[in-house]
């Protein structure tokens, strides 16, 4: 047994790439907490100050008085596409600010100096055509290609609030974040490759725009050229029109409150919220962290293998990267296709310096390409990151040894949509690292492990993992629904009598304070590093017709992390004649509701559910049940404590 499989194993920073780090050392570390610490408003505002491209300076750093609603870098002006394009172009107007790689392999270098002259004439055209205006809301439904980001960017050019929709949700999902932030726009292509074949999108919006809706024009990137239909007076190919643009496009004059997207994300209900991030702070965390956590240099190749439809896409492939100047790698295809060694392949050709993907990612890289990694020179990595959901030490000893060789610091950056970017994080010239461990707040972020009472959780003990003070980059709202914001964040857990953020996860400090993220302690469940609320699922289950009650948990997955499982009770009338067919019904029905991202790893049919008296589903039972423990917890006050056995007995069939 290989010694990392010891979770107490730490590895030291390579003594090579910690002379140069940016942070070069614990000491390092410290004192920029400290400083942190003792002047907080002092801190976050003298970089503010060094890191953005102010068009007017800010007068105060933090307005605090609304708390939770907090206003950083009052007074100031900026706008968040000048801050990732215009301000380069001086020093850097010929370097590849993005690489593309299609999934045939098609490649494509996108200088900052184009990407400038394409994010101006994108700025034009909804502005000019489409009549965007500062504050409209737009939703893109894109696949990864790079008018993914001029679409980001030529929105924050004018002011306009984009949302992305990830291309894996069903129209009716589509639908309802389209009528959610009354979106007047939609912008997606035709569909991309996947697998060497084309597959759609532009058919989803269709749908999703059928009957009422509040979107005037949609424009479409034609990237696969398959045959779609055209709506008359709404459908515009972006094709055509773009080329017809002028270049210069002036930005929009922003204060630093002033929202620049909206990403929808699961909750503890069946519907998504609005997450909301605003111009100043979000972009100030996302450069900050890039230089951190990633430590990109000026002729690094930086590769995040995300999609722009998540926060990660968000903050770590597009905004992050371009706020510091770096040379960000796009890729529309899969890891595995035409074989498990395409992203080491990509990493020999580009010289990858910098390597961001999620756990499950690697398990299936691992699983299906064990010795490929070998077969590549990767010798131009230097730091691995991953993210999305708890990493397990098996995949991170691969990816520590026969990826990085050995050499290579591993960040397991823990964070959310709703924190921006980082919280938690190694820093790959300081931290000492452990096995899956996220290990230390970053610099300026308050976070820490509280037990229910507000104190800082024991070592070993299980408690939240919360964020003590506002930072810039916080969620600054749920779209249209104050109350829900200040409901789902704030107030579970105090610290001496006043709210803090609380992330929802739990999480444990070992005997040398390292922290290691343990999971979601609400209905939240990550599959495959997506986030997905198990009330959403339930809700789609809820609309076939034969379902009486449904109750979705996650179980444990050895390649997706965690697996949903659903116990069904059908109509009373309705028996289950044929399981195959029922289960087939309902997998309809969820990926039209949600998409295919929300089908079920299993679905067991059940005369009943665990239930008190009250009428509450014991989910923590069903937990349970669904990974084969024996059952512990006290029944006696289920209304119905004989169902357990019953459904045990069931799955053990
Ligand atoms: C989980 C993704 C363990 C966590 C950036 C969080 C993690 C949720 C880690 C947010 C990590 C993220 N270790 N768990 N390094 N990173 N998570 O909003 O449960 O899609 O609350 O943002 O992913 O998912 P989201």
């Amino acid at each position: 047994m290989s010694q990392i499989e010891n979770k107490k194993q730490v590895f030291k920073p390579n003594r090579e790439f910690a002379k140069d780090a940016r942070i070069k050392n614990m000491c390092e570390y410290q004192a920029l907490q400290d400083a942190a610490n003792e002047d907080y408003e002092g801190f976050w505002g003298g970089y503010a100050k060094e890191k953005l491209e102010w068009m007017e300076p800010f007068t105060d750093v933090m307005d605090n008085k609304n708390f939770p609603f907090v206003n950083w870098f009052v007074g100031g002006k900026l706008n968040v596409s000048v801050q990732c394009i215009d301000r380069h172009l001086s020093s850097r107007k010929n370097k590849a600010a993005i690489i593309f790689e299609g999934d045939r392999g098609d490649k494509k270098i996108i200088t900052y100096l184009e990407l400038y002259y394409n994010v101006n004439q994108f700025a034009n055209l909804l502005k000019n055509e489409f009549g965007v205006k500062k504050g409209d809301r737009v939703i893109i439904y894109m696949p990864m290609i790079p008018e993914a980001a001029y679409a980001m960017l030529a929105c924050a050019r004018i002011g306009a609030i984009h949302s992305i929709v990830f291309g894996g949700f069903s129209a009716e999902a589509l639908k309802d974040r389209i009528e959610d932030a009354d979106a007047k726009v939609v912008i997606t292509a035709d569909g991309a490759f996947r697998k060497d074949k084309p597959y759609m999108l532009k058919p989803v919006v269709d749908e999703a725009l059928s009957g009422n809706t509040p979107v005037e024009k949609v424009l479409v990137v034609e990237r696969n050229g398959e045959d779609i239909t055209w709506v008359a007076g709404r459908d515009y190919s972006y094709n055509e029109l773009i080329k017809h643009q002028n270049t210069k496009c002036e930005p929009e004059v922003m204060e630093s409150e002033d929202p620049l997207f909206l990403l929808y994300t699961s909750g503890s209900t069946g519907k998504p919220k609005g997450v909301q991030h605003n111009s100043a702070g979000y972009i100030l965390w996302a450069q900050m962290t890039m230089e951190w956590v990633f430590d990109v240099k000026e002729n690094d190749t930086y590769w995040c293998t995300a999609d722009v439809g998540w926060i990660t896409g968000h903050t770590y492939i597009v905004y992050g990267p371009l706020a510091m100047g770096a040379t960000t790698v796009m890729f529309e295809g899969v890891p595995t296709y035409p074989d498990a060694g395409r992203p080491w392949k990509m990493v020999e050709e580009y010289k990858i310096n910098q390597f961001y993907t999620a756990p499950t990612a690697i398990r299936v890289l691992h699983k299906m390409g064990e010795n490929e990694p070998a077969k590549y020179d990767l010798s131009s990595l230097k730091v691995l990151g991953t993210v999305g959901e708890p990493i397990d030490p098996p995949a991170w000893k691969w990816y520590y040894e026969a990826v990085g060789s050995s050499k290579c610091a591993i960040v397991d950056t823990y964070w959310q949509t709703e924190t921006g970017g980082h919280i938690v994080s190694p820093l790959p010239g300081a931290t000492p690292i452990k096995p899956a461990c996220a290990t230390f707040p970053l610099p300026g972020i308050m976070a820490e492990i509280l037990d229910e009472h507000g104190n800082r959780a024991e070592v070993g003990e299980k408690g939240f993992m919360c964020v003590t003070r506002p930072w810039p980059s916080m969620i600054r709202g749920v779209w249209g629904d104050k109350d829900r914001f200040v409901k789902s964040y704030f107030g579970d857990v105090k610290k001496d009598g006043l709210p803090v953020y609380f992330t929802g996860d739990g999480a444990m400090y070992d005997e040398d304070g390292y922290i290691t993220i343990t999971g979601r302690t609400d209905d939240v469940i990550n599959v495959s590093g997506h986030r997905m609320g198990t009330a959403e699922v339930e809700a789609a289950i809820k609309k076939h017709p034969n379902v009486a009650e449904v109750a979705v948990v996650g179980k444990p997955h050895e390649i997706k992390g965690e697996g949903i499982f659903a116990y069904i009770v059908l109509k009373s009338d309705k028996g289950v004649a044929d399981e195959v067919e029922e289960v087939k019904a309902i997998n309809k029905v969820i990926l039209k509701e949600i998409g295919a991202i929300a089908l079920c790893d299993d679905m067991l049919f059940t005369p009943g559910l665990p239930k008190t008296r009250s009428g509450k589903i014991m989910r923590r039972i069903l937990r349970s049940i669904a990974k084969g423990e024996e059952i512990t917890q006290d029944i006696s006050t289920l209304e119905d404590p004989s169902i357990v056995q019953i459904i045990a007995n069931m799955l053990k069939k």
